[in-house]
């Protein structure tokens, strides 16, 4: 026997049969991004009458108050889950208590999509270091350190101010310890016991925030922020912050950044039953988009992939720069 034939008689795996046609490739994909499960972050600014664009996020502007409610359109004629609203204040203080100044630009943003009601989710970002001075997340004592308990209270000042506004969901990006439980237990005091928390818990200190802090003009004016967010070579601990934030009263958890750390959704997705999202971080967006401008790799491509690891390894929901483009692409497929 010639030798080919006795090969065609070894059963082999033909996996090329079901890549053939576009239409086989669709009938039998495994994993289905939606732009209903995109969340688009948008940042209002207290400080200006007309849109102005991000230079580190090119295509991303930061919006007065009174035009927040285009955004919300776009979004919402594009079919993306929500809007995740970051406020820059007019002033910052030491003590980042802006961040609960209910005429501040999140709650005032807040408001206004509230009256438009687009059918979006609308979830506020938690944290202090875009009202602080120096940048941090939490408040500082003398020497300079970031003093968790003390941070507690104004944390949940600032999620009650949202949710009375008229957020759905408030999301602590800030990595404190205990800042779920002390937001869950203000939200219910103050009668607000339906407004959910999408807890920021593995959260990592990462290079790739760099373009998101010039959008929203948070990088701390001293030190970092690793003693507060994770480090980037635990995924154990991050296992051990998702659930703790699930003990505490989280309704979702978040990790963050997403493409790199795809083993901490992933693991997170088998050993939680709670919603994960992840956040495709400015750093993502802006090295994908710097290729492509650059010729290197095709920006919808790259994008849709990206999207698509995340949405494989086990995320629910994605925050994503991309989710305008990312919708739009969708529907043309
Ligand atoms: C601040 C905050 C950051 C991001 C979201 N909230 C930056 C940081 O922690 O320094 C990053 C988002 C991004 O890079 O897209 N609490
Ligand atoms: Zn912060």
């Amino acid at each position: 026997m010639s030798l080919t034939a006795e090969r065609r008689e070894t059963p082999f795996r033909r996996g090329r049969r079901l890549r053939r046609t576009p239409a086989l490739r669709r009938l039998f994909q495994e994993t289905r991004l939606s732009p209903a499960s995109l969340l688009l972050p948008v940042f209002v600014d207290a400080r200006l009458r007309d849109p102005e664009p991000i230079p580190s996020l090119a295509g991303h502007m930061r919006w007065p108050v009174s035009r927040i409610g285009e955004v919300a359109g776009q979004a919402a004629s594009a079919g993306i889950g929500g809007l995740l609203v970051f406020g820059l204040p007019a002033e910052k203080d030491d003590r980042g208590e802006g961040a609960f100044d209910p005429l501040g630009p999140v709650p005032s943003a807040l408001r206004a999509l509230r009256q438009r009601d687009d059918g979006l989710v609308i979830v506020a970002d938690v944290c202090l270091c875009e009202y602080s001075a120096h940048g941090h997340c939490g408040v500082l004592r003398a020497d300079g350190s970031v003093d968790n308990d003390e941070t507690l209270p104004l944390l949940a000042e600032a999620a009650v101010a949202y949710a009375r506004a008229g957020a759905d969901v408030v999301a602590p990006s800030d990595m404190m310890d205990g800042r779920v439980a002390a937001i869950r237990a203000d939200l219910d005091r103050a009668g607000l016991a339906e407004t959910a928390v999408l807890s920021y818990s593995a959260k990592f200190a990462s290079a790739y925030y760099g373009p998101f802090r010039d959008a929203a003009d948070c990088a701390p004016s001293f030190g970092d922020r690793t003693t507060y967010q994770m480090d980037p070579p635990n995924a154990r601990e991050a296992l051990a912050e998702l659930v703790a934030d699930v003990e505490e009263g989280a309704d979702a958890v978040m990790v963050k950044p997403a493409g790199l750390y795809l083993d901490v959704v992933a693991r997170a997705r088998e050993k939680l039953d709670v919603p994960i999202a992840a956040y495709q971080v400015s750093g993502e967006y802006a090295a994908i988009a710097a290729a492509a401008d650059r010729g290197l790799m095709d920006r919808r491509g790259a994008a849709l992939e990206s999207l698509t690891g995340i949405a494989r390894a086990g995320a629910d929901v994605i925050v994503t720069y991309f989710a305008l483009d990312a919708a739009a692409w969708l529907a043309e497929r």
